[in-house]
């Protein structure tokens, strides 16, 4: 695409198909959702199908992908924050059927949070789609270089480069948070249909070794090769790198 606007208009009618059709069958919709720059502009769309044409989110469940360690879910940095900026607060989502990781557990119990997170993924009937963006390590969700393919939702240490790409929101390195807790690999590839959204320069070479090299740990991101249901949206100067 030219850029990130017709693509993200794209995502999030196929999301509103998806919500609506699932609706008609009395059943609630799973979404797997992702934070950062790129989806912002799917989420302007949901929204605005919700103020202008109706769509009610009265069915759905989300579960979003990651959240930074420790993270309080009021500062503006969280990922709690920046999904009820952008989405959860112009909808009629219920409250009680959004999951974001939670940022304060306890590091006694943050082992079992994370397998019950997994669990609820699950008992709801598992993601019926997961959006995607992409970092620079090849990270999808927070799952960093030498994420297993097999892995679950869990505690992770930041790679460098992720905590570099934070700095600015965090105004310094120093202030960017060493872990995180994420959704795995193998989470992700449960999803019934996924879409990664890639847009600008800076993602260039990441994808052109994400849909053109092998699959490997160390390129978390290549794992997707293997799911049959995933489609890339990415804009031209994302896609400039591929052959
Ligand atoms: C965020 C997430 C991350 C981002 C990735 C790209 O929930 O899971 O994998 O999708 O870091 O971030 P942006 O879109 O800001 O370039």
């Amino acid at each position: 695409f030219k850029d990130s606007k017709e693509p993200s208009i794209l995502v999030a009618q196929e999301i509103a198909d998806l919500i609506r059709a699932k609706e008609k069958q009395n059943k609630p919709c799973v979404l797997g959702l992702a934070t950062g720059s790129s989806p912002i502009k799917v989420y302007e769309e949901l929204v605005r199908m919700h103020k202008e044409e109706g769509l009610s989110f009265a069915n759905v469940i989300t579960f979003n992908l990651d959240e930074y360690y420790p993270m309080e879910q009021g500062n503006i940095q969280s990922y709690y924050y920046f999904m009820h900026e952008h989405l959860f607060n112009h909808v009629d989502i219920l409250p009680e059927n959004v999951n974001v990781p939670s940022g304060t557990v306890s590091s006694e119990n943050l082992y079992q949070y994370c397998i019950d997170y997994e669990m609820k993924i699950q008992a709801v009937g598992g993601l019926d789609f997961q959006l995607l963006g992409i970092g620079r390590t090849g990270h999808i969700g927070f799952n960093e270089p030498g994420s297993h393919l097999n892995s679950g939702t869990r505690s992770i240490t930041l790679d460098h480069i992720t905590r570099v790409d934070a700095a600015p929101a965090f105004l310094g390195i120093e202030n960017v948070p060493r872990k995180a807790i994420t959704m795995g690999i193998g989470t992700v590839l449960k999803a019934k249909r996924i879409i990664l959204l890639g847009w600008g320069g800076n993602k260039a070479s990441i994808l052109k070794e994400t849909i053109e090299g092998n699959i490997n740990s160390e390129v978390p991101a290549t794992y997707l090769q293997n799911h049959n249901n995933t489609t890339f949206l990415i804009d031209e100067a994302a896609a400039s790198e591929l052959t």
